[in-house]
């Protein structure tokens, strides 16, 4: 497979990794089946990740395979722009359908940094086309992760991410961030404290005038920064904030989309209407890349009142709408509505909780966060070596035959939604081994 590693792993610029560390000892997967994956020396990895929170109905699925190989054979590639194939407007539609309320319009991208652009875009779009142009400003979060386009990258709140890239786009501010462990550590589902941060927006908005706001956008659940589950009411008033103020509010579902909080979408779950949501990773079980943004009907007939032949919204990409990926997401849903899985999060709930909880007191965890199936369990930092602890514990899971994600010492763990409860147990188990190991 690879004759000389350390020169046939030098091309490879890897994301979001730490290169020299990996190529000096790589962990190679290559090949994977419903919860598991096979690693390259053969051993079976049980998947307590979903891949990258995208696998959301386990690996390699026979029907979106198959759907894919089909498609590939017959249809390879169809413009979208001027032209179009059917099943665009079949998944659109279909998902149109699943998501609540009217958010009824469905803009095709290929990953979710490039759904967050295109939302920030038609926030900004919509304002100028009804005559509100000056509303420009965009408000993001702290520890946001909204992907590494240079939209996503400004709003997000992630320092790490954003100071080698100078100064990003003008006109953006952040809303300060809810984690907070004094009021809120080993909190089962929503913390009760912490919806007053939301009165931050209040602030901002006193500080550069509601006339140049244009959007807020954050994460329901905060995902890549460390599991934020969003304080109980903290959602609806930011909501309520942004409709004062006639500023749209848009939330980021990339990860919470499809399932990942025990029912398909954030929006149902918490009960909050945003104006646009963004989605990516299990639209497709991550099987072919595509993202989608969702609109609701009034952001959608602002663009729909130009002059006839004009193009309404000039953006796209070459593959928005992919033969390839329509397929692997038309048979996404069809997988997930035949097995539950969008509600399967729910059911398995919580036994997840109780797992995840029980990890309480073992050495270095000073807090457990959770909700649908998602927990972050976040473990003191030695001293100088910010990530060091859980970066030894991922290795060491890896070792063990279990896939966890790290970032900094946080551990964020998102199984595939077919997990059953024994996959859960050899997860837990195995994880609370290894923390015992790691000093
Ligand atoms: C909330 C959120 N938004 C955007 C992104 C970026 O998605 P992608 O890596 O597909 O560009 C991610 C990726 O993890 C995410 O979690």
């Amino acid at each position: 497979m690879l004759d000389n590693p350390s020169s046939d792993l030098a091309a490879f610029w890897m994301p979001f990794t730490a290169n020299r560390q990996f190529k000096a000892k790589p962990r190679l997967l290559v090949s994977a089946r419903d919860m598991h994956y096979t690693s390259a020396d053969g051993r079976q990895i049980l998947d307590g990740t979903a891949g990258l929170w995208c696998v959301n109905a386990g690996h390699c699925r026979d029907r979106i395979t198959k759907a894919v190989q089909a498609k590939v054979a017959e249809l390879d590639f169809a413009p979208t722009f001027q032209m179009a194939h059917p099943d665009a407007f079949l998944l659109a539609t279909r998902l149109a359908n699943l998501m609540p309320g009217p958010l009824n319009h469905v803009f095709f991208t290929n990953s979710g940094s490039e759904s967050v652009d295109t939302a920030l875009k038609i926030a900004l779009a919509y304002h100028r086309l009804k005559g509100d142009g000056a509303r420009t400003r965009l408000i993001g979060r702290e520890r946001g992760y909204h992907g590494v386009g240079f939209g996503g990258m400004s709003v997000g709140g992630i320092a790490g991410n954003r100071k080698h890239f100078g100064p990003l786009l003008p006109g953006v501010d952040h809303l300060p961030h809810t984690h907070d462990l004094e009021h809120n550590a080993f909190t089962r589902g929503q913390p009760a404290w912490g919806a007053h941060l939301a009165d931050a927006l209040e602030r901002i908005v006193t500080l550069h005038d509601a006339s140049t706001i244009a959007a807020v956008i954050v994460e329901p659940m905060a995902g890549s920064t460390g599991v934020l589950v969003p304080p109980k009411g903290y959602l609806e008033r930011l909501r309520a904030i942004c409709d004062k103020y006639g500023i749209l509010l848009i939330f980021d579902e990339v990860i919470c989309g499809f399932g990942r909080l025990g029912i398909p979408f954030a929006v149902n779950r918490f009960g909050v209407q945003p104006d646009l949501v963004t989605t990516a990773k299990g639209i497709t079980n991550g099987t072919i890349p595509m993202g989608a943004v969702f609109a609701t009907d009034a952001i959608h007939d602002v663009f729909m009142n130009g002059p006839d032949g004009a193009i309404e919204f000039l953006h796209g990409y070459t593959y928005s709408g992919h033969p390839m990926a329509t397929a692997a997401g038309l048979a996404t849903l069809d997988v997930y509505a035949e097995e539950g899985l969008l509600t399967r999060g729910t059911e398995l709930a919580p036994y997840w909780e109780d797992a995840v909880h029980s990890l309480k007191g073992l050495p270095n965890v000073i807090d457990i966060r959770n909700i649908g199936l998602v927990a972050g369990i976040e473990l003191a930092s030695r001293p100088e070596a910010a990530g060091a602890r859980a970066y030894e514990a991922f290795v060491k899971c890896f070792e063990a035959g279990l896939l966890i994600r790290t970032t900094g010492d946080i551990i964020a763990l998102s199984p595939p939604l077919i997990a059953e409860k024994h996959h859960i147990d050899t997860l837990i188990g195995g994880l609370a081994d290894v923390l015992k190991t790691v000093a």
